[in-house]
């Protein structure tokens, strides 16, 4: 996803540095792939930036933020990371601490390639939110300035992400119970008579998670966190998060089927 900002940006003529320092061959293929520019180290990175833009995975934020705000990092901060909306206002703590101006981001869709809808919620102060989508402008990258504080672009994201990811986990861990119960046939008739896209939507739900279900696990644990925070049960993305770090061991296996995600899941 962020590879694709950026070519995203390199297509409007901004350039974009990013760090390979402890990335994997992948990230680096991806990153000459769209036209990103190798620095020698976060300091050399950030010299002349005027905005970075923070896309890793969800876990990873936090730290991410607290390395950028250590380098003294005084320009605009964007956290794009399906994080909670709590956390997404930790780390504006912690990089406006050092001097930096804080944005909250909250990407939904696909990676923008290929003509992807690839929708990008800004939130936060007004003139930093309008520096960012106007570096967007006319780009594969459809932004969406909300007109509320930081929190608000992760709280959209967190709702979102909450029905896909936590309605695709809850559709494998029924399947799963027919299964171990051994009645596979007969949700299967019932489903062709009452809800028959149900097939389709779980072997989509199967194929779609199986190689990133390493990484959903963390954000159904950002949702979970943001239904508490808001005092509301957090039990079913908690669930959500233990089926799919079941599915740990089929990460970049895109070749996964129904019956290897289910396999994993009993
Ligand atoms: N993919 C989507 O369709 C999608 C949609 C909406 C939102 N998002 C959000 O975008 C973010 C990234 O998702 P993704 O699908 O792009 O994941 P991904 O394909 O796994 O890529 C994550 C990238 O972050 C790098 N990374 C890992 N740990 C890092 C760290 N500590 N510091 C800096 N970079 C680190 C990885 O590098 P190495 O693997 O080389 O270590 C990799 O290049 C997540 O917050 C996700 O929720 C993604």
């Amino acid at each position: 996803m962020g590879s694709s900002l950026g070519a995203a940006l390199v297509a409007g003529d901004h350039p974009v540095r990013w760090v390979p320092g402890g990335r994997s061959e992948a990230t680096r293929a991806r990153a000459d792939a769209d036209g990103l520019s190798a620095a020698s180290d976060l300091a050399s990175a950030l010299g002349e930036a005027e905005i970075v833009l923070s896309v890793c995975p969800p876990a990873a934020a936090s730290d991410v933020a607290a390395d950028v705000a250590r380098a003294g990092y005084r320009g605009i901060y964007v956290d794009a990371n399906a994080i909670s909306p709590d956390r997404g206002r930790a780390v504006a703590a912690v990089v406006e601490a050092a001097g930096a101006t804080a944005v909250d981001a909250g990407i939904i869709g696909p990676p923008a390639r290929d003509g992807a809808r690839t929708l990008l919620y800004l939130s936060g102060p007004e003139a930093a939110v309008a520096e960012v989508a106007g570096r967007f402008a006319g780009s594969t990258v459809e932004v969406v300035a909300l007109d509320a504080p930081v929190g608000a672009a992760s709280a959209t994201k967190m709702a979102f992400a909450a029905w896909t990811k936590g309605s695709a986990a809850l559709l494998l861990a029924v399947r799963a119970l027919a299964e171990t119960e051994g009645v596979v046939a007969g949700l299967d008739h019932a489903w062709d008579l009452m809800i028959p896209h149900l097939h389709d939507q779980l072997r989509r739900s199967a194929t779609g998670s199986a190689p990133k279900a390493w990484r959903f696990e963390g954000e159904m644990l950002e949702i979970a966190a943001t239904f508490a925070s808001a005092r509301l049960p957090a039990g079913f993305h908690a669930a959500a998060a233990d089926i799919y770090g079941r599915l740990g061991e089929l990460r970049d296996n895109t070749d996964a089927q129904l019956a290897d995600v289910i396999d994993r899941l009993v």
